[in-house]
Formats: structure tokens, sequence, C-alpha cells
């Protein structure tokens, strides 16, 4: 181990125990490591949406092995009557939700003319997101939780990615309004914000990136650690940690906020 790197942490035993949960994106990456925390904490009941079907019974099986019993939902977000049933059938098995991540999301690059990419990821990243929330919201339990994950683009630009930007920026905002509509209820949301998590899919933009400007993949990615205060990529599960302490009781006072787990890297803003 890197003297750099830190100890996987213990999640608090038995934390979430008899928690149900929904969590999107849940078959690699952020929404993986979330979903294995929440099993290790004691949750009863594991909802896993993702429309990658073989890796989705990879996880199911983890989280099954870890004592929290999973069903896992392969659909694309995009096919909201699919997703609206799926859930429905669900969370109507399961009885009352305690917990909701939304993590599922993708990071496509577009033009400022190309309305294509806009609107796809418009689609998943923002428009998904509040119809899953729409259909677990009568499930959900008073004093239940709602994470949103946005990025660290939710809050800065960047060039050849207007509609993630938008998009992320958009979940923040959701998530504000959202939680004054539901704070009476007791209820939190709050969103979390990446940023350089090693994960599929920020290998793949290093990859994109490198191509695109007939660099190193290797050398673009020593540069990415370099340009982070702790001299290194998040973890997934380290994303996965804030996920974890969001919707635990111990942040029951914790709601509209928006936190950052990227490093250091932008800087505190
Ligand atoms: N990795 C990073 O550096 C980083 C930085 C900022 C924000 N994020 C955000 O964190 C979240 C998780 O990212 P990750 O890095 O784990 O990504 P990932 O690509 O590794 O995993 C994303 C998961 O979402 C699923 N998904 C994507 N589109 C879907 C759709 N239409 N329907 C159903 N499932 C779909 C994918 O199949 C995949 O399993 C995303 O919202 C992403 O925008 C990641």
């Amino acid at each position: 181990m890197n003297a750099l790197d830190t100890p996987a942490p213990a999640p608090a035993a038995g934390e979430l125990a008899g928690r149900t949960a929904v969590v999107t994106g849940a078959a690699q990456g952020i929404g993986r490591e979330t979903a294995l925390l929440l099993a290790r904490a004691g949750a009863a009941r594991l909802i896993l949406l993702d429309r990658d079907a073989d890796r989705l019974q990879a996880v199911t099986k983890e989280t099954g092995d870890l004592g929290a019993e999973t069903v896992p939902l392969a659909v694309d977000l995009r096919e909201r009557d699919a997703v609206r049933g799926a859930l429905r059938t669900a969370l109507r098995a399961a009885g009352p939700l305690h917990i909701l991540v939304n993590n599922a999301g993708v990071a496509d690059e577009n033009g400022p003319d190309d309305e294509e990419t806009w609107l796809r990821v418009l689609d998943i990243n923002l428009h998904g997101t509040f119809a899953v929330t729409a259909a677990c919201l009568e499930h959900l339990t008073d004093h239940g939780r709602i994470v949103n994950v946005s990025s660290i683009l939710g809050k800065a630009g960047k060039m050849r990615n207007t509609a993630y930007c938008a998009s992320k920026h958009g979940l923040i905002g959701y998530t504000k309004g959202l939680a004054l509509d539901l704070a009476s209820r007791g209820i939190t949301v709050n969103a979390v914000l990446p940023g350089w998590i090693d994960t599929p899919m920020l290998r793949r933009e290093i990859a994109a990136s490198a191509e695109e400007i007939g660099a190193d993949p290797a050398r673009m990615l020593r540069q990415a650690r370099k340009s982070i205060p702790l001299r290194r990529l998040v973890e997934a599960r380290e994303a996965a940690e804030l996920i974890g302490f969001l919707v635990s009781d111990r942040a029951a006072a914790v709601t509209a906020q928006s936190l950052t787990v990227d490093g250091g890297y932008t800087r505190g803003m």
C-alpha cells in the first residue's frame, strides 16, 4: 500500500439494520461500492437498478452474500415505463423505503450545438433522477434519505461538456428544492459531488481524451494524480463512504447540502 493510501474503513456494522434502499447505477463504480457499503452496514433489502444486466447480477450476488436480500432491476433509465413498472413491483414487495441513492449517470462529451448528446445526457442524469425519485416517493418513510450523485462539474464548467455540466448543476438545484419539499417529513435530500474518482467512467474519459490529442493515457493519469492535492485518485469506496454517512442516522440534520469528495482537487470551491 502506498503511504498516501487509506486503509478500507470499517462500516459501522448494523447501523442500517432493517433498512430498505434503492441504488441506481449499481452495477459498477460508485454505485456498486454504495450497494456493498449499505449491505455491510446491515441493510436488509436492496433494490439495485442498472442497464448492465450482467454486472448487476454479479453485484446482486455480492450483496446477497453479505446478507442483504437483493432485487436487481435491469432497466435503462431512459425507458421510463419500464423503470416505473419495475420499481413499483419491487417496492410493493419490499415494504417501506428508507434510502434512495440516485447515482446512475453518463459523462458523454458534446459540442455546443450537439443536440442529440445534450438530450440524452439530460434525459439520463437529470430527468432519470426525477423519474426514479417520483416513483419512490410514495414508498419513502418519514425520516427517509435521498442522495443525488452530482459532480464537481455541478459547480464548474468544462470544455465540450455543456450537457454533463448542465445536468449536474441541475441536480444540485433539484436537491435543494426537493429538500425543502420533504423537510416537514424529516426526509433529508443531499447531493454528493465526486471528482476524479477511480471508476470505469473515469478510465473511459481519460482514454478518450488521450486518444483525441494523441497522448499516452498512463501519462495523463499521472498528470491527473499530480493535480490533486492528496496526490491520488479518490477510490469509489471513499465516495460511497460519504453517501453512507448521509443516509445514516448520524446525518439527520444535514439536508439541502452539496458535499464534495475530490481529494482537494477543487481547492474548497
Ligand atoms: N468517476 C468520476 O470521476 C465521477 C466524477 C464526478 C461525478 N461522477 C458521477 O458519479 C456517478 C457514478 O459514476 P461512476 O464513475 O461510478 O460511473 P460508471 O460509468 O463506472 O458507472 C455508472 C453506472 O450507471 C449505469 N448507467 C448509466 N446510464 C444508465 C442508464 N441510462 N440506465 C441505467 N443505468 C445506467 C452504468 O451501466 C454503470 O453501471 C455518475 O452519476 C457520475 O456522473 C463520477
